[in-house]
């Protein structure tokens, strides 16, 4: 064991010191220095407030606080380097302080724990990051609205167990994944309120005898409020669970729209052309261009999935109020941030630019019976039983695939042999377009009520920017 170099910034009570690979392994400076600029932010905060109580005085808080705004400073120009020996980004800063300002850099800790403080800079990094991943699925939205308002009358086959069902429109199908980015994003600004929460003050896990004003550090960095409860304040990591549980179903969404990205520009479907600038090519096969950016959003989400899970692992049975496991709750998050926000711009940006293929999407809603339901409402709308007219037109199509021929290729002659309610308007009937257009019902595929989707959606996103 090495003797104690009395470096550590704890290390009054310590005789002998740590050996350099136990140090690494309980260090943190590796990650937590992406939150260096809000640990410099809560650090003013906080020392502005022991200088305005009185804790400390003016001078003394002037000098600290000048020392912070130069690190911030040299900070954000890259010159700042980190030590392994002092474990992690709240040691590290403390001690470059200490160089700079000298021992008056010692009163900056008063009143405050490493505790409250990570608890602090977590909060301000999320808060930070929810405020951009909101923008970034404002901007998805809002690529998915203007694209479902360019294919309101395209028709593309309506799907069930990956089987054609009805004809819909393909604006309608883009308006689904709208209304889930928009549920996730309402998830994300509930996020916030959890998140928008000041730890600082709660010191290491019972508050202090110091006379802190923990309202006036919560304002100052912009925190709607103080924790209420000490302990809870500095071992609560439900803001983060809050954040990965969200993410992991933003994830889903994505995912399930990149796998309908990647059936689609299969030679079997082939309804859209994905831009060369989203696309990759084979290494060996020079014909290919594969969609490795869905692929990728959609292998992604395990990963995200595995961060919260990881989480929910780590806080399972951690009893109050800081346990040193609560140091893995970083590296997860900070993963599931670059992951989310990255993959957002990816598949709005690959939607911005594919090409699609109307003419081949409509196409592949008449050489098929996607057009069943439509003959059997207009018996039943003539008063025909619905189960008696499903019963017919099974039989009909069951006919017809012998046959090798599709609903609308039936002789008129044909269908009066089956029913006298059939007359010659029934070709219209089981027109594709037809089918789409008188889906009326609200939220239908109708065009009208796929355009009233629209427009909400409009209004919606407008309201939000203002
Ligand atoms: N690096 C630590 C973390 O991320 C900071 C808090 C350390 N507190 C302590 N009592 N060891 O959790």
């Amino acid at each position: 064991m090495n003797k104690n170099d009395n470096h550590k910034l704890w290390g009054g009570r310590f005789e002998a010191g740590l050996e350099k690979w136990v140090e690494e392994f309980g260090a943190s400076i590796s990650f937590d220095q992406k939150m260096a600029e809000f640990d410099l932010k809560g650090s003013i905060a906080h020392v502005t407030m022991l200088g305005e109580t009185g804790i400390i005085t003016k001078d003394e808080a002037d000098q600290i606080k000048a020392g912070l705004e130069e690190l911030l400073a040299e900070y954000k120009a890259g010159q700042i380097t980190f030590d392994v020996s002092n474990e992690d980004i709240h040691m590290n800063m403390e001690s470059l302080l200490t160089a700079k300002i000298g021992p008056v850099a010692g009163k900056l800790h008063t009143a405050r724990s490493r505790n409250d403080q990570v608890a602090t800079d977590m909060h301000l990094y999320l808060k930070a990051k929810l405020d951009e991943v909101i923008g970034k699925l404002a901007h998805l939205r809002e690529t998915l609205v203007d694209l479902a308002q360019e294919h309101v009358y395209t028709i593309m086959p309506g799907y069930t167990h990956l089987q054609h069902a009805q004809p819909i429109s393909f604006g309608h199908h883009l308006m689904a994944y709208y209304n889930m980015f928009t549920r996730d994003s309402e998830r994300f600004v509930f996020n916030v309120k959890h998140t928008d929460l000041s730890p600082l003050g709660a010191a290491a896990l019972a508050g202090t005898t110091f006379p802190i004003d923990r309202n006036m550090t919560a304002d100052l960095m912009g925190f709607a409020k103080p924790y209420s409860n000490s302990l809870d304040a500095v071992s609560d990591r439900d803001f983060i669970l809050e954040f990965l549980a969200n993410s992991s179903m933003l994830m889903m969404h994505m995912s399930r729209m990149c796998e309908e990205i990647i059936n689609w520009c299969s030679n079997e479907f082939q309804f859209i052309i994905l831009s060369d600038t989203f696309s990759t090519g084979s290494s060996i096969m020079p014909q290919k261009k594969n969609p490795d950016m869905a692929e990728l959003i959609r292998g992604k989400s395990g990963r995200v999935y595995g961060n919260l899970i990881g989480l929910l692992t780590v806080m399972k049975s951690l009893p109050l109020a800081y346990n040193k496991d609560l140091q893995e709750d970083k590296e997860g998050m900070f993963d599931t941030v670059e992951t989310i926000t990255v993959a957002i711009d990816i598949l709005a940006g690959m939607l911005k630019t594919m090409t699609v293929n109307k003419e081949h999407m409509a196409e592949s809603t008449e050489k098929d019976f996607s057009n069943a339901t439509e003959l059997a409402d207009y018996l039943a709308s003539k008063g025909l039983p619905f189960r008696q007219a499903h019963e017919i037109v099974g039989k009909l199509v069951l006919e017809c695939t012998k046959a090798g021929c599709y609903l609308q290729d039936v002789p008129l002659e044909r269908y009066q042999t089956i029913s006298d309610l059939i007359e010659a308007d029934i070709y219209d009937t089981l027109a594709s377009h037809t089918a789409v257009k008188r889906r009326h019902s609200l939220g239908g595929t109708g065009f009208d009520q796929v355009q009233w989707q629209i427009d909400q959606a409009k209004q919606c996103l407008a309201q939000q920017k203002d």
